[in-house]
């Protein structure tokens, strides 16, 4: 049962007219609102994702915003380093947060490039990871490049236990790939799709929606083919432009024209079209799956509100309501580890309000919001917290408001994380 909390209301006045000493007050809700599964469930560990950051790539690609490092000639020292301080911050902070106490669900390898490690790295991580953690059949992701997806790796992730692989095609025309710095090639990529599919793990591959020479010829090609590949998933990312990016500099120097919004959001609007029709699912709004079972629970369970731990340089997660990043320079990350200490370098603890905006923000990405569960865990609707926005949205043509759920719409979709944005933007107004 949950209590039914009142509006807020600043110039509520005392009830009596008459004041009075008694009845003191032991505590808030009063008693006769406990019960015994909320202690039960109290007394449940609570599930755990494990976010694992590998940050090295064969290259830089053109138009990426991750932080990431390529390698020279002491690439393999540099890595085993890397992979050192990875497994020793494993055991630390599973001793030091009591870690091995919640089960874990999923984890996620990503980066970065984590098929770039070696067969010798990829176990010393497993083995660590199986050690320090309470793991039985979690949901098992790793991100991977096609160029270096050979048979014998993809054996390894097999043997390992790997359940999904998720890799980065972005386009299947040569010429367009070439553009980006990245060396794979659409016999390549389909290739790596047909050993990634022989391990038995889901496959997703990413395509990207506003890479430089895009035509709409272009694009129907790159559908076409990630649709013929049978892939069980299949996302596509509008390009983002940021300052660390090669793509940023072309832009400034007037040396590279991208695709427009306009062009960006037409190939978007035909990609749905021909996933929905060829059979796929919107699982979220840049996702789509053959079937619901394929839907990736790592980012679910992130959006949702999971208690999320991220080891490696730069990775954040969540967890009991603050937010922790760990450092984001390697050499600082690893000077940390061999010191003794945590890598951590920030936090936030987000305040009921804050957790209220996340759930709602990030859980709309979703498609469906669930206004139930979110007035189970706030004792507020929806529309009690941001109702002028959420009408205003909807009036637009971005959400629907439904008895149980707030829906996102197509228009809402093509429009990515704006919903998002507003909820922000009004419940920190
Ligand atoms: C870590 S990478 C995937 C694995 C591997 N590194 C690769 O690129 O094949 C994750 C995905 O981020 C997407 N991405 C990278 N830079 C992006 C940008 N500027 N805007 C949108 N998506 C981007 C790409 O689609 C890429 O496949
Ligand atoms: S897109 Fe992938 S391979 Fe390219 S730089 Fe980014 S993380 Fe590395």
């Amino acid at each position: 049962m949950t209590i039914k909390l009142p509006m807020l209301n600043a110039d509520a006045k005392p009830d009596a007219e008459e004041p009075s000493r008694r009845g003191f007050l032991v505590n808030y809700p009063h008693f006769r609102h406990w019960r015994p599964e909320a202690a039960t469930a109290f007394a449940e560990p609570k599930p755990l994702n494990v976010y694992v950051h590998v940050p090295y790539c064969v290259q830089r690609c053109a138009y990426c915003f991750y932080k990431v490092t390529t390698l020279g000639d002491n690439r393999k020292a540099q890595i085993d380093r890397y992979v050192d301080a990875l497994c020793t911050e494993i055991e630390r902070v599973s001793e030091r947060f009591h870690l091995r106490e919640q089960p874990v669900e999923t984890i996620y390898f990503g980066g970065g490039t984590p098929t770039l490690l070696s067969k010798d790295n990829l176990s010393r991580v497993f083995d660590t990871l199986h050690r320090c953690l309470n793991i039985a059949e979690p949901e098992i992701t790793v991100e991977a490049e096609p160029v270096t997806l050979i048979q014998t790796k993809a054996d390894h992730l097999q043997s390992l236990g790997v359940s999904r692989i998720s890799m980065g095609i972005q386009s299947f025309k040569d010429e367009i790939v070439s553009q980006t710095g990245r060396v794979d090639t659409e016999a390549h990529m389909l290739r790596a799709i047909e050993i990634a599919m022989g391990t038995g793990a889901a496959v997703n591959i990413d395509l990207m929606s506003g890479l430089a020479g895009e035509t709409d010829e272009t694009w129907d090609y790159s559908v076409t083919r990630a649709i013929e590949s049978g892939v069980h998933s299949l996302t596509v990312y509008k390009t983002e432009i940021y300052p660390n990016s090669s793509y940023y500099a072309g832009i400034k120097r007037n040396t590279l024209l991208l695709p427009t919004d306009d062009d960006e959001l037409r190939y978007t609007k035909h990609a749905i079209e021909r996933f929905e029709a060829a059979g796929y699912e919107a699982v979220n709004f840049f996702t789509f799956v053959k079937h619901k079972s394929y839907m990736q629970r790592h980012a679910t369970n992130s959006w949702r509100g999971g208690e999320i731990y991220g080891f490696g340089v730069s990775a954040f997660g969540m967890m009991h309501g603050t937010t922790l990043q760990n450092s984001s320079e390697i050499g600082r990350y690893i000077d940390h580890i061999e010191a003794g200490e945590l890598p951590l370098a920030r936090g936030y603890q987000l305040s009921a309000r804050e957790r209220m905006t996340r759930d709602l923000a990030l859980g709309i990405k979703l498609l469906r919001f669930d206004r139930v569960e979110f007035r189970r865990r706030y004792g507020y609707d929806v529309m009690d917290v941001c109702g002028p926005t959420i009408s205003a949205l909807a009036e637009e043509g971005y959400v629907e408001l439904l008895d149980d759920t707030l829906a996102m719409t197509r228009k809402g979709m093509l429009w990515g994380d704006y919903v998002g944005h507003n909820i922000v933007a009004a419940m920190e107004g």
